[in-house]
C-alpha cells in the first residue's frame, strides 16, 4: 500500500513572519564563485552589463534574491577593501590563500559588490576582516559605504558612487573559531566588543551587525558570545554543512547509492536540532528574541567534482540537493521567529549552488528551481502544522518520508510545501485545512531520480512541472506526492 501521511494545517493560529531573508545567499571569493560565475569583465565576448552576466544577473533577479553575503567565508578575514577599490588596472594582484592558491586581482571589489546587489534587487551582507585586519580598518571600511561627506565619502565619489549605499547587514568577521583566527570563544566575544564599538553608520541609517557564530553543534560557542557580547551586536550566525561522510572523504555529488542519499538526507536534519539548541542558549540571554539566529552558512558539501581544483569546491547538484533546500527551509519556517537570515552555500559554482557555468553556457540547478518554487514563502505568515509522516528507511538512515511547511502569502493566498523523500514510493497526505476556506488548488512539482541533475548537455533534465495530484473538497485537501519530489500548492 501507498504509505499515509495525515496533515493538520492550523491556518486559524498563525506564527511568526517568515522573513524573506531566510531565502538568502552567500557569495564568496572563491573558485568561479565570482570571477567567472558573476563577474567577466566589460570586454568579455560573454554578454554582460558594465561586466556582469547578463544570462546570471536576469536568473538572480527573477529568484527575487533578498540578500547577498560577501566577500567571506574564509576569504573575509584577510580581506582588506583598499585593495579593491579604485581604477582596477592598478589594484594589487593577491593570492587566494584559502582556496586553490590562484591569483586573485581585485577586479570585483566593494563597487562591484555593490553594483551587482543593486543589479540583481538584493539587500548587502559584507562581512568584515576581524581576522588579520585593525579596528581602524574596519571602521573605514564602514565609513566609505555609508558616510554623506568627508574624505572617505569623497574617495568613493572619486572611484564613481557619490551616493552612500545602504548597508542593512555588517558581519563582524567568519568562523573566527577556525580559518578567521582560531579564537577561543572568550577572545572572540572581546574581540566582537571591541570591533563592533567602531562600527559606526550615519545618523538616520542602520545598520545590523552580526556575529561570527558557532560551528554546527558548539553550543559553548553561542553561550559565551551572547553572555559577554550580545549587547554589541543584533545578530548571531551558525554554521553547518551537510556532508554525507568524513571531511577526507564526503562522497561525490553525483553517482551515490540510496544509502549515501538516505544518509546525507538524515545528517541535513541535524538543523532542526541545532536551531533549537542554540536558540534555547539565546533565549537565555535574550528572552525578548531581538537578536537573531543567522544561518550564515549552509548546504550541501560533497568531493569536489573530478577534474576541477579542489580549492575550489565546485559540485554538481542533483534532485537530492533540492530535497535537502526544501527539508531545511520547512525548518526555517518552524523557527521564524528567532531565524531571520540564512545564506545558503553558494550563489553560483560553489558547493550547493543556484546556478552552474561553464564560459558562455549557464544552468539552473534543482536546489535554485526549490528557491524559485517557495518564492510566495517570502514575507509570508507561518502557518503551524501538525504531520503524521511514514516512515522513510534504508540501513540505519530512518526518517519521517514525508516534510512540509505552510504559510500566508503578502497575498492573502495559503501556500503548502510537502517533500516526499522516499524515493521509491508515493505518498498521500490526507491533510485537514482549519481557519481556511478554498475550493480551487494548484501546484508544481519538482521531481526525478534522486540522482538527476542538469547537465550543460540537458540542461531541462529537472525542472518544475504543473502538479495535478491534489485535490479539495471543503476542508480536506488529498495530495499524492509521487517519490522523491518537492511540490507547492497554492489554494484558492
Ligand atoms: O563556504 C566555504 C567555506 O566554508 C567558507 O569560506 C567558510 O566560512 C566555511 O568554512
Amino acid at each position: 500500500a501507498t504509505p499515509a501521511a495525515t496533515l493538520t494545517v492550523r491556518a486559524d493560529t498563525p506564527g511568526a513572519k517568515i522573513d524573506r531573508r531566510i531565502f538568502s545567499q552567500f557569495a564568496e571569493h572563491l573558485g568561479t564563485g565570482i570571477y567567472e560565475g558573476i563577474w567577466v569583465g566589460p570586454n568579455s565576448k560573454i554578454p554582460n552589463t558594465r561586466g556582469y552576466r547578463n544570462d546570471v544577473i536576469a536568473a538572480l533577479k527573477a529568484l527575487k534574491v533578498p540578500v547577498v553575503r560577501w566577500p567571506g567565508g574564509c576569504f573575509a578575514d584577510e580581506y582588506h577593501w583598499r585593495e579593491g577599490v579604485g581604477p582596477r588596472n592598478i589594484r594589487p594582484v593577491k593570492i587566494n590563500t584559502h582556496w586553490g592558491g590562484v591569483t586573485e586581482n581585485n577586479a570585483f571589489g566593494t563597487h562591484e559588490f555593490m553594483d551587482f546587489a543593486e543589479l540583481i534587487g538584493a539587500e548587502a551582507y559584507v562581512s568584515g576582516n576581524v581576522g588579520n585586519g585593525t579596528p581602524q580598518e574596519m571602521a573605514e571600511w564602514v565609513e566609505y559605504m555609508t558616510a554623506p561627506a568627508g574624505t572617505l565619502a569623497d574617495l568613493r565619489a572619486k572611484n564613481g558612487r557619490k551616493q552612500p549605499w545602504k548597508l542593512p547587514y555588517f558581519g563582524l568577521g567568519n568562523e573566527l573559531w577556525g580559518c578567521g583566527g582560531t579564537m577561543r570563544p572568550e577572545y572572540a566575544a572581546d574581540l566582537t566588543r571591541r570591533y563592533s564599538t567602531f562600527v559606526k553608520v550615519p545618523e538616520g541609517t542602520k545598520t545590523l551587525k552580526i556575529a561570527s557564530g558557532a560551528n554546527s553543534v558548539d553550543y559553548n560557542w553561542t553561550e559565551v558570545m551572547m553572555r559577554d557580547a550580545s549587547k554589541m551586536f543584533d545578530g548571531i550566525g551558525v554554521h553547518y554543512y551537510t556532508v554525507p561522510g568524513p571531511w577526507s572523504k564526503k562522497g561525490p555529488a553525483i553517482g551515490f547509492d540510496e544509502e549515501e542519499y538516505a544518509r546525507t538526507l538524515s545528517k541535513t536534519l541535524l538543523m532542526d536540532e541545532l536551531i533549537r539548541k542554540h536558540g534555547a542558549v539565546m533565549d537565555k540571554y535574550d528572552p525578548k528574541k531581538r537578536v537573531n539566529l543567522a544561518v550564515d552558512e549552509w548546504g550541501t558539501w560533497y568531493d569536489p567534482d573530478p577534474g576541477t581544483n579542489p580549492g575550489f569546491l565546485r559540485q554538481q547538484n542533483t534532485m537530492r540537493d533540492a530535497i535537502i533546500a526544501a527539508m531545511n527551509i520547512n525548518i526555517f519556517t518552524r523557527y521564524a521567529d528567532r531565524v531571520r537570515m540564512t545564506n545558503i552555500a553558494q550563489m553560483v559554482n560553489v558547493l550547493q549552488a543556484m546556478i552552474l557555468t561553464d564560459g558562455s553556457k549557464m544552468v539552473l540547478t534543482p536546489t535554485y528551481h526549490v528557491f524559485l518554487m517557495y518564492l510566495p514563502f517570502q514575507d509570508a505568515t507561518a502557518i503551524p502544522v501538525e504531520l503524521k509522516s511514514p516512515w522513510y528507511s534504508k540501513d540505519q538512515w530512518v526518517m519521517p518520508s514525508v516534510s512540509a511547511s505552510a504559510a500566508r502569502g503578502t497575498d492573502g493566498l495559503v501556500r503548502l510545501a510537502l517533500t516526499n523523500v522516499d524515493p521509491n514510493r508515493a505518498a498521500t497526505v490526507a491533510t485537514t485545512l482549519t481557519g481556511v476556506t478554498a475550493s480551487a488548488v494548484e501546484g508544481e512539482i519538482l521531481t526525478g531520480t534522486i540522482g538527476a541533475h542538469n547537465s550543460f548537455d540537458r540542461p531541462d533534465a529537472v525542472k518544475p512541472a504543473a502538479f495535478s495530484g491534489a485535490s479539495i473538497s471543503g476542508a480536506t485537501l488529498n495530495v499524492t506526492l509521487p517519490p522523491a519530489s518537492v511540490v507547492v500548492l497554492t489554494l484558492r
